[in-house]
């Protein structure tokens, strides 16, 4: 249990908070370059500021405040120049800097422009994403994990806007029994109602120990369930959870647009064969999966689903001095733990010392520890009885119920292709859209249940 003070102080991103400071140090992923193509500038809410990115006709990325700093239009609506954006209402010109490049209503020979700046903040791409980092300087480097770099797979991204805080969703990842119940009896009871049969439910391994152990980059969570031993891999690498805001393979990034929304950035990437026709990065699919059905309940018969509708039902700031938290909690305990003691390293004057990046050699490829490296993410589904499966808005018109409708929709994929299931209905679009001959599914696995609820 937490008092209120302690709840705010570890939740609360606004610019001067202690998490907000914390939070500045950190690269976080606002959009895809793909998003950019679509639509040169985009509004983005981040750490508690509404911002906007924009990408100019030479190429430049931008992130800028979102209010012109004459009278206060929004800048969402401006025009891309060559060299930066340009305020649709009275002309002014901004480049990536913050810089005010022209006030074209002013005398030729005025120097006010010069006194002007708009708050404007460090963006780079990478792996298709861009990432904004709002801290002070010098900035440190953009981690280059492996699964940004990795080549040749197929990558998409699925974003989702939570009203709830950032926080909620972190110490998610550090629950692992939840996924018993959560993902487990929980969901077997949404399938029920959905009509499904008995043999499409899934088991439900009991978790006999969890364990958690810092390590250089975050957390690395261990778990003995069903008939595995301290032997297997679930205990012996585990599974990584990256500070402050990653949940890694499946890559989960929860980025605090402010104290009460978290933008869910769901960057999937599944390794493919040589030859297989994967989007270039500039060309990333992207996807806005609802969270609400019509009648305004959560989608709960899928895993991704039944986790949003678990931290979004703990209010827009769940109230931890009300909470009782007991021995299982204890990957929780730890996480907040390791949160205050980097804020206080940040409170000092001193920089984090957990997953933070400077020296360029270090930063390559960054390989992570993962309990399914060197199986196909996706072997897990061999717990299940009946592979899951989901799809992004967009795939396809059949989206309730969920899961049962991408099951069939999954099932000619080729047999490779043992994935996570977001990706499975991206990728089986993809292909199909790009005459990639589907084996037929008699030779097919399936879409699996992937380590979405990990
Ligand atoms: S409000 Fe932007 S130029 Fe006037
Ligand atoms: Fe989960």
């Amino acid at each position: 249990m937490l008092t209120e003070r302690e709840n705010l102080r570890l939740t609360q991103v606004g610019r001067g908070t202690p998490m907000g400071n914390l939070m500045r140090r950190y690269w976080h992923p606002i959009a895809t370059v793909s998003q950019l193509r679509d639509e040169p500038v985009l509004k983005v809410r981040l750490l508690g500021e509404d911002l906007v990115l924009y990408q100019d006709r030479s190429g430049q990325l931008g992130l800028i405040q979102q209010a012109c700093p004459h009278r206060r239009i929004s800048l969402e609506y401006g025009i891309p120049e060559e060299h930066g954006l340009r305020c649709p209402y009275h002309g002014w010109l901004f480049e990536e800097t913050g810089r005010c490049l022209e006030t074209p209503a002013e005398a030729p020979d005025s120097t006010f422009k010069d006194r002007i700046r708009a708050d404007a903040y460090r963006v780079e791409a990478l792996g298709g994403l861009v990432f904004a980092y709002m801290g002070p300087e010098p900035a440190p480097l953009l981690p280059r994990w492996e699964w940004l770099v990795d080549e040749p797979a197929y990558r998409q991204v699925n974003f989702i806007e939570l009203p709830c805080n950032w926080l909620q969703c972190m110490e998610n990842s550090l629950d692992p029994t939840h996924t018993e119940w959560l993902h487990g009896h929980f969901a077997n009871y949404a399938y029920e109602r959905k009509g499904a049969a008995r043999e499409q439910l899934r088991t439900i391994p009991h978790h006999s120990r969890i364990g958690f152990d810092v390590f250089e980059y975050g957390i690395i969570k261990r778990r003995v369930q069903g008939d595995e031993t301290e032997e297997d891999a679930d205990w012996r690498i585990g599974h990584p959870v990256l500070f402050p805001n990653i949940l890694s393979t499946p890559n989960q990034f929860r980025v605090p647009m402010d104290d009460t929304h978290t933008l869910h950035v769901d960057y999937v990437v599944t390794k493919v064969p040589p030859g297989v026709p994967v989007p270039a990065l500039k060309d990333l699919p992207y996807y806005y999966p609802p969270l609400l059905d019509e009648r305004g309940k959560h989608i709960t018969d899928y895993t991704f689903g039944q986790d949003y509708m678990a931290w979004v039902t703990q209010g827009p700031l769940a109230e931890r001095h009300k909470e009782k938290l007991a021995e299982s909690d204890k990957g929780i305990i730890l996480y907040r733990r390791l949160l205050r003691e980097q804020m206080d390293r940040v409170a000092q004057g001193l920089e984090p010392t957990i997953n933070f990046f400077r020296d360029p050699e270090q930063n390559v490829r960054i390989e992570l520890p993962h309990e399914s490296k060197g199986v196909a993410i996706g072997l897990k589904s061999t717990r299940l009885t009946q592979g899951t499966a989901t799809s992004g808005a967009g795939i396809g018109p059949a989206w309730q119920p969920a899961e049962m409708a991408m099951r069939r929709a999954l099932a000619p994929l080729p047999p490779w292709l043992n994935t996570e299931p977001w990706a499975g209905a991206g990728l089986r679009h993809w292909l199909g859209a790009h005459d990639y001959p589907l084996p037929e599914p008699s030779e097919t696995r399936g879409g699996g249940h992937g380590a979405a609820g990990r």
